[in-house]
This record gives C-alpha cells, sequence and structure tokens, in this order.
C-alpha cells in the first residue's frame, strides 16, 4: 500500500513558518503583509475557499481583507476596484479568485493586477519570469499557489535530489496548475510530459510516470492500472460528487482505492493538494511584502 502524503500537516508546518517570518518582517521594518482577496459572484464552492484564504491569512499574521462582488458589477467597476487596490501601500498581495463569471473579461482583470502583487503568479510577466528561469527561486518570483504547494510535497516525499531524471506526467494544461507545473518540474530536472484530453493512449503514457500529476477536474479519471508500480502520485483535483446516501463528498481525479494499491505514495482528497494551495498562498503575500519593502 502506497504511504498517504499528508498535506495538512506539510501546510500547517509551513503556515506556521510564514507565521514567524511575519512576525520577523514586522519587527524588523514595521510591515505587516497585506493580502486582499476578490470575489465575485456567489459560486459556493469558490465562496468557501475564499474564506478558508482570508481565514489562514489573519492565523499568520496577515491582514486580510474579503471584498465580495456582486455578479453584475462588469469589468469596468471591477478593474476601477482592483486599481484601487493596487495603488494602496497596504495591500501587498491581490487575488481575485477564478472562474470569474462569464460576462468578466478575466485576462483583462488579471492584467489589472501589477506583478508585484500578483501573489497567484498569473500576471505575463511572473508566468514569463517563471518560464524563463533556469533555477525559479519562490523568494525572488511570485509562482502560481497549486504547482508551488505540489513541488513542496514532491520534495518532502523524494527528497530534495529525489526528483532528478524522474519522468514526470502531468494531465491538465490549465494556467492555474499544468502549464505552471511543467516549467516548476523541468527546472528541477525532471522529464516532463504534460497531457490533455486530446493526449492519445493517456493510460499508456501515464504509466511511464515516475511522478504522475493529475489536474484535471474529472472524478475518478486515473485509475490504478494507469500507475506505475511505485510512483509517486499527486491529486489536485477536487471534485463534489453525490455519494450513495444522498449527500455529497470530494474526490480527486485519481480513483484513490485503486491507485494506492499500486502507487509508492499518493495525496489524499481532501487533505492533500488542497491545504498547500492555501499555505502558498500565505508564502507568497510574505515574498510579495518583503519585495515590496526592499527585502
Ligand atoms: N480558482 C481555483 N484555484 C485558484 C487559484 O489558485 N487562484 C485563483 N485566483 N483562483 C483559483
Amino acid at each position: 500500500m502506497a504511504m498517504i502524503i499528508d498535506g495538512k500537516a506539510a501546510a500547517q508546518a509551513l503556515r506556521a513558518e510564514v507565521g514567524r517570518e511575519v512576525e520577523a518582517l514586522l519587527a524588523e521594518q514595521d510591515v505587516r503583509p497585506g493580502l486582499a482577496v476578490v470575489i465575485v459572484g456567489d459560486h459556493p464552492a469558490s465562496r468557501a475557499y475564499v474564506r478558508t484564504k482570508t481565514r489562514m491569512a489573519e492565523a499568520a499574521g496577515i491582514a486580510a481583507r474579503l471584498i465580495e462582488l456582486p455578479a453584475e458589477i462588469g469589468t469596468a467597476a471591477l478593474l476601477e476596484r482592483i486599481g484601487e487596490l493596487d495603488g494602496d501601500p497596504d495591500v501587498h498581495g491581490i487575488l481575485v479568485q477564478l472562474p470569474l463569471p462569464d460576462t468578466i473579461d478575466e485576462a483583462q482583470v488579471l492584467l489589472a493586477i501589477s506583478s508585484a502583487k500578483d501573489v497567484d503568479g498569473f500576471h505575463p510577466a511572473n508566468v514569463g519570469a517563471l518560464f524563463s528561469a533556469t533555477r525559479p527561486d519562490p523568494d525572488r518570483l511570485l509562482v502560481p499557489c497549486t504547482p508551488l504547494g505540489c513541488l513542496h510535497l514532491l520534495r518532502q516525499t523524494l527528497g530534495a535530489d529525489g526528483l532528478k531524471g524522474q519522468e514526470a506526467v502531468i494531465v491538465g494544461r490549465s494556467n492555474i496548475v499544468g502549464k505552471p507545473l511543467a516549467a516548476l518540474l523541468l527546472a528541477a530536472d525532471c522529464t516532463v510530459t504534460v497531457a490533455h484530453s486530446r493526449t492519445r493512449d493517456l493510460a499508456d503514457v501515464c504509466r511511464r510516470a515516475d511522478i504522475l500529476v493529475a489536474a484535471v477536474g474529472r472524478p475518478g479519471l486515473v485509475r490504478g492500472g494507469w500507475v506505475k508500480p511505485g510512483a509517486t502520485v499527486i491529486d489536485v483535483g477536487i471534485n463534489r460528487i453525490e455519494g450513495e446516501d444522498g449527500g455529497s463528498r470530494l474526490v480527486g481525479d485519481v480513483a484513490f482505492a485503486e491507485a494506492e494499491k499500486v502507487a509508492g505514495a499518493i495525496t489524499p482528497v481532501p487533505g492533500g493538494v488542497g491545504p498547500m494551495t492555501v499555505a502558498c498562498l500565505m508564502r507568497n503575500t510574505l515574498t510579495a511584502a518583503r519585495l515590496q519593502s526592499g527585502g
């Protein structure tokens, strides 16, 4: 049976470390990192995520603001609100929760956050810096939170040098996870394949992987038979499905009960990558505050 990778414990340790560094920044430079989280509309899962993000930020000593805006706000008014936050010296990080309502121009909104305050790492300047760096340094560069969390869990599981030369397959090519994670794993000396919904013989491609990452949002897509024996499996999916009892439960993109019999190590859902995403947002907010205050 696979070792279960405890993302909750890893995230708790990372948040505690960020908390200590936040206090040090406050003591040394009189700067308290500030985070603004913007949510538009009433997507229930997104509302729960943003509440967790602001609550965890406060617990780490970060001054967090949750800005809840109606779905009807429109692109122009949203841009104006983001412009105000971007000009506020107490706000070091801005996150606009995705997805946005269809009526809003997402690309324009993300461009309105200056690259220095882009704690999601979605700004083209940050994306370009990540892809062009030979050794991207998360203390100097804002890297997307979920891929950063995946990398942290992989390093913890495989050791600092354990990624070198490994065959990594990422299923999913999103800007939030698949593409930036490919850049991080390439920089960590993995041989990287990015597979997606049009990939031929997806199961065969996955079976090559020493490191298999599923980030597509399709419950149980990756079956036990797709996993190479002993592989490390990182499940980024968070899907709510109907249970037999009429209630609902969260499952990942990996058929966990099958995959844990084959893998060497595997992240659970919930309690795997999800908590790491939030912890990495705290880390990025601290990094943004440090960089903006000259450190
Ligand atoms: N929606 C799902 N994941 C994310 C994320 O990492 N950042 C933002 N802004 N929205 C998301």
